[in-house]
């Protein structure tokens, strides 16, 4: 069966600036995608492509089957709720979610009932008279969510839905938002330049840089396993070592990175191949005694920074290696090394990540 959405090779210029260069991704029905990518990287412009709001330059757009070449804004089965999703102040919480309705002429009967079921949708029952401003932030934001989906838009784009929340507001909408689009079942694509937000979010993420896809997974397929350097760097926090494949057996490859290094072999590696190491910091523990993990690095304690759940550490090892880690605050353990102490950071194979650029 075809994707909901056909994304081939659309490319998109303004002057010498290539804002989505030959992108191709296909984006299936009732998905939620997250397209994820520091500012600047194109994703409102390939946004507004699908909403027909900007020309294509070259390639094409499909969603239902369609192809949108010749099919004007208006006439999309697709909505965007913008950046900036600025309410109408002077309007009811009702009359914002009616708006759109009311221009297509829909019976005021049934503008009525749509309402109301928006308003339970997004858990703002009875607060229909309230003015925007008698709203908290993230009730507007629920306002505007429902406009957005007052149409029953087949599909509807979010660019950065949640940017004017503090942090904690966001991380509850963040669930809210996948409350609504599970039960809606329609497909969402959302814009983000927040990493854990696309991964608390989407089924799939699509990673973007300088108007490409570097990289489509799952959350936890793009942390664990990424493709290249840049997503490794990007999603997250990591260490990088710089070695050499000197051996391979019994499914380990062994590597010299200005220190020894056992990794499970991914296959595709051969002796002698340069290769790069990103190891994640929660992967790393660290004792005051050597032990047991395959890979054992002597070292000492450059800085540490007590963040609430964890402690936060680099350490150097031989040879100026150095490496981050990150040790949770449990109760029971012993205490935390502290600053300058001598100890011992381990790993196993299998959370050497080996990378080829
Ligand atoms: N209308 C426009 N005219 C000229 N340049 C634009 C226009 N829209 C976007 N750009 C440029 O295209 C690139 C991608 O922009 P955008 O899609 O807004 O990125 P993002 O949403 O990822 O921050 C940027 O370099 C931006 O300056
Ligand atoms: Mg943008």
């Amino acid at each position: 069966m075809a994707p909901f959405i056909r994304i081939e090779n659309v490319t998109r210029r303004f002057g010498d600036v290539v804002a989505v260069d030959d992108l191709s991704l296909d984006i299936e029905k009732a998905e939620l995608f997250c397209l994820l990518g520091a500012s600047g990287c194109g994703k409102t412009t390939l946004l507004r492509m699908l909403a027909g709001f900007e020309t294509v330059d070259s390639g094409r757009i499909e969603i239902d089957g369609i192809d949108m070449a010749s099919v004007p804004a208006a006439a999309r089965p697709v909505n965007i709720m913008f950046q900036n999703y600025a309410l109408f102040p002077h309007m009811s919480v009702a009359n914002n979610i009616a708006y759109g309705l009311r221009r297509a002429r829909m019976a005021e009967s049934e503008i009525r009932t749509r309402v109301e079921e928006l308003l339970r949708l997004v858990r703002l029952t009875g607060m229909d008279d309230r003015r925007p401003h008698q709203l908290s932030g993230g009730q507007r934001q629920r306002v505007a969510l429902a406009r957005a989906l007052a149409r029953r838009p087949k599909l509807l784009l979010l660019d950065e839905p949640l940017a004017a929340l503090d942090k904690k507001l966001r991380e509850d909408t963040q669930f809210e938002l996948v409350d609504i689009q599970e039960k809606l079942e329609t497909t969402f694509i959302v814009v983000t330049h927040d990493q854990e937000e696309a991964m608390t979010l989407a089924s799939r993420i699509g990673v973007m840089d300088a108007g490409k896809l570097v990289q489509v997974d799952s959350p936890r397929q793009l942390y664990d396993r990424p493709g290249n350097r840049f997503i490794a760097d990007f999603l997250g926090s990591v260490s990088f070592l710089d070695g050499i494949v000197t051996g391979a057996k019994d499914g380990l490859l062994e590597i010299d990175a200005k220190i020894p290094v056992l990794a499970l072999d991914p296959g595709g590696f051969s002796v002698g191949q340069p290769v790069s190491l990103a190891i994640r910091p929660e992967k790393i523990n660290l004792s005051r005694s050597r032990g047991k993990a395959a890979n054992n690095i002597p070292i000492s304690i450059v800085d540490m920074a007590f963040t609430g759940v964890a402690s936060n550490y680099r350490v150097s090892g031989p040879n100026g290696i150095m490496l981050k880690t990150t040790q949770p605050n449990q109760r029971g353990e012993d205490a935390p090394m502290e600053w300058e102490e001598q100890g011992f950071a381990s790993f196993d194979p299998a959370d050497v990540v080996l990378l080829q650029d």
